[in-house]
């Protein structure tokens, strides 16, 4: 009778075809996750700021400092490396954050390059078993759609135009989403009946991108919110098989931004509802026990070894940033 049970659930499993990766299958078993936060090219404007070292690329520190808040530590990770580089990373990370900025999605061995490699061998190691998430933050949630959508001359995604403190609009079934599942309903109010989302973003996609590139079985949308000109686009949304995560918003910017221009709201609310976003990835990438071979390496690799600069002082939007791969003048 058990022998029959099991071919009959063997039977099931391997009729299911493609593979689901289920968190409730990986528990969270690592305390002291370490996650991968992909760098950007350098911004034209923080270029002018520092014109003699001529860095390659920066992560603004907000990322990394909601990590932290939220228990990871974090290694930054740099643009235009080979596979291998990416690969060999990845075996040592828990999971990888995609930050937001702009850059442009169609330069070679930039952001978009870097994040291609990733998406593509997280999902090779999700397709064995071994649980790899990916968050996508505003432009990180766009280039996650982008490469789903096969990353084509034609970029799938609209203009729009978004620079406001928004609220949700959830969908029915977001109770459904491995996002927000578990989320307590105090922050799920407060998100979606307080303008506490930070949106600064003159792409969205809409749930029509969705539609036209088939996407509408892998990604399940959780919410919606509207552009200055009342255009519906996506805020949240997963994928329906691997860890994979993105938010059109800026859940890191309202603690650890303070560009006044900007009026970020930071009160205690958005605050707390905002926090949730990294607890939630962060408990994900407690899910596998990836991990550097040594605390010597582990050394080497974590970001504490740069030191961001005071960046706010100078007129940019972030506060602090870390830099990487100083190239020098040409005249030096
Ligand atoms: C990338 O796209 C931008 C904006 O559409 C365009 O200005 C730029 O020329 C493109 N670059 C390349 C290398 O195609
Ligand atoms: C949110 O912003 C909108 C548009 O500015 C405004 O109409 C609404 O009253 C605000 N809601 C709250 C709860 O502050
Ligand atoms: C979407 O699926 C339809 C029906 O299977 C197919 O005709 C179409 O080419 C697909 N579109 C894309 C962009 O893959
Ligand atoms: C920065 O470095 C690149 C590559 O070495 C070089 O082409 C460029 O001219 C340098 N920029 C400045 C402002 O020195």
């Amino acid at each position: 009778m058990k022998g029959l049970l099991f071919l009959f659930l063997l039977y099931i499993f391997h009729s299911r075809g493609a593979v689901v990766v289920n968190s409730e299958e990986h528990p969270a078993v690592n305390e002291r996750p370490i996650i991968g936060v992909l760098s950007q090219e350098q911004s034209f404007y923080l270029q002018g700021k520092f014109p003699e070292e001529n860095y390659t690329s920066y992560i603004a520190s907000s990322y990394v400092k909601a990590l932290e808040t939220a228990g990871a530590r974090v290694v930054p990770i740099l643009i235009g490396k080979d596979r291998e580089y990416y690969r060999d990373l990845m075996k040592k990370l828990n999971g990888v954050l995609f930050p937001g900025g702009a850059t442009y999605f169609n330069q070679s061995n930039g952001y978009a390059d870097a994040g291609q490699h990733i998406y593509e061998i997280a999902k090779e190691m999700n397709d064995v078993g071994d649980y790899f998430p990916i968050f996508g933050t505003c432009l990180g949630f766009e280039l996650l759609i982008i490469l789903a959508s096969g990353r084509g001359e034609k970029e799938n995604r609209i203009r729009c135009y978004s620079f406001s403190n928004l609220p949700l609009d959830f969908t029915d079934d977001f109770r459904k989403s491995k996002m927000f599942r578990d989320a307590p309903d105090n922050l799920v109010n407060i998100l979606a009946n307080e303008n506490v989302t930070v949106n600064q973003h003159q792409f969205c996609i809409v749930d029509e991108n969705l539609k036209a590139y088939n996407l509408t079985d892998d990604w399940k949308v959780s919410s919606h919110s509207d552009d200055d000109y009342g255009v519906q686009f996506i805020a949240s949304i997963e994928h329906t098989r691997y860890p994979f995560y993105g938010v059109q918003f800026h859940p890191e910017k309202n603690a650890f931004e303070w560009k006044k221009s900007k009026n970020h709201p930071h009160s205690l609310e958005a605050i707390k509802a905002n926090r949730y976003f990294m607890d939630f990835f962060v408990e994900e990438c407690r899910r596998n026990t990836h991990s550097f071979a040594s605390q010597a390496e582990e050394n080497r690799y974590v970001i504490y070894n740069y030191e961001p600069k005071f960046t706010g002082v100078l007129g940019s939007a972030f506060h602090q940033c870390y830099f990487f791969e100083p190239r020098g003048t040409v005249a030096r």
